[in-house]
């Protein structure tokens, strides 16, 4: 079944086009990776179809719904939820206040928000900075967080974009493994990321832009051979 619908999806800002006539079909269940040298629209279109940004053209269907030009709030509440490649937690919050402010959306009292928020931060492997100020995590534990805001959200379409950025070797495994589990749990994912080990392990299908348009998609195996892609970003080492 599908899930997302992307028609002719565009975004300019004043004349130049970030996000140029996308077409992209998304399956119940799947994991898409997205990949792509710097600038070519990948956390436009994350804004675009989450409700950020509201296109300069084309379509959004999300289960059955154009939800094209709709506010990120409303957005999130049909299911479509996105992290942000630059986190922003109120750094002065606890995890649980910053997770059950996003479980508020889910769960109208306070108690079931925050028992909802304490079940993500157990799932993300939180549990420990439970009442830390979020300012205090280290950079993996900002990604658990993000992570857990956008779980609480209860989403069934995840935009993750480059949740390992700024993660040594070390630190990104466990974050995978993570990544694994929630998608077993049956949570679409649309997966925006440059470490190409990552991106590998974890696709279905890969979606490479450049220049805000579809240089190639497809399984991921045939993509990353196809010349353009080497030449627009792999680069002939990886090759
Ligand atoms: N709000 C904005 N106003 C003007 N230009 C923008 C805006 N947001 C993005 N752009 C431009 O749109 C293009 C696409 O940017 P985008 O951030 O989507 O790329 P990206 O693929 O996510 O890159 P990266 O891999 O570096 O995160 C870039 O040229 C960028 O400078
Ligand atoms: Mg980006």
């Amino acid at each position: 079944m599908t899930l997302l619908q992307v028609d002719q999806l565009t975004k300019s800002f004043s004349g130049l086009r970030a996000v140029s006539d996308v077409d992209v079909t998304v399956t119940d269940g799947e994991f898409l990776g997205i990949i792509g040298p710097n600038g070519a629209g990948k956390t436009t279109l994350f804004s675009l179809l989450a409700g950020q940004l509201p296109p300069t053209s084309g379509r959004v269907v999300f289960d059955g719904q154009d939800i094209t030009g709709w506010p990120a709030d409303k957005v999130a509440g049909a299911g479509l939820v996105r992290t942000f490649q630059l986190m922003r937690p109120f750094e002065s919050m606890s995890v649980l206040e910053n997770v059950a402010v996003a479980a508020h959306h889910r769960h109208r009292s306070r108690r079931a928000a925050r028992r909802h928020a304490l079940e993500v931060i157990e799932r993300v492997r939180l549990a420990e900075y439970v009442h830390a100020p979020s300012g205090s995590l280290p950079t993996a534990g900002l990604k658990r967080l993000e992570l857990a805001r956008a779980l609480a959200l209860e989403p069934r379409l995840l935009l993750l974009d480059e949740v390992l950025a700024g993660l040594v070797p070390a630190e990104r495994a466990p974050i995978i493994e993570l990544l694994r589990e929630i998608h077993a749990d049956g949570v679409t994912v649309m997966f925006v990321e440059h470490i190409m080990a990552a991106v590998m392990a974890l696709s279905e299908r890969l979606l490479v832009m450049a220049e805000g348009q579809e240089l190639a998609l497809g399984d991921p195996q045939e993509v990353i051979r196809d010349p353009r892609v080497v030449e627009a970003y792999l680069g002939e080492d990886y090759a």
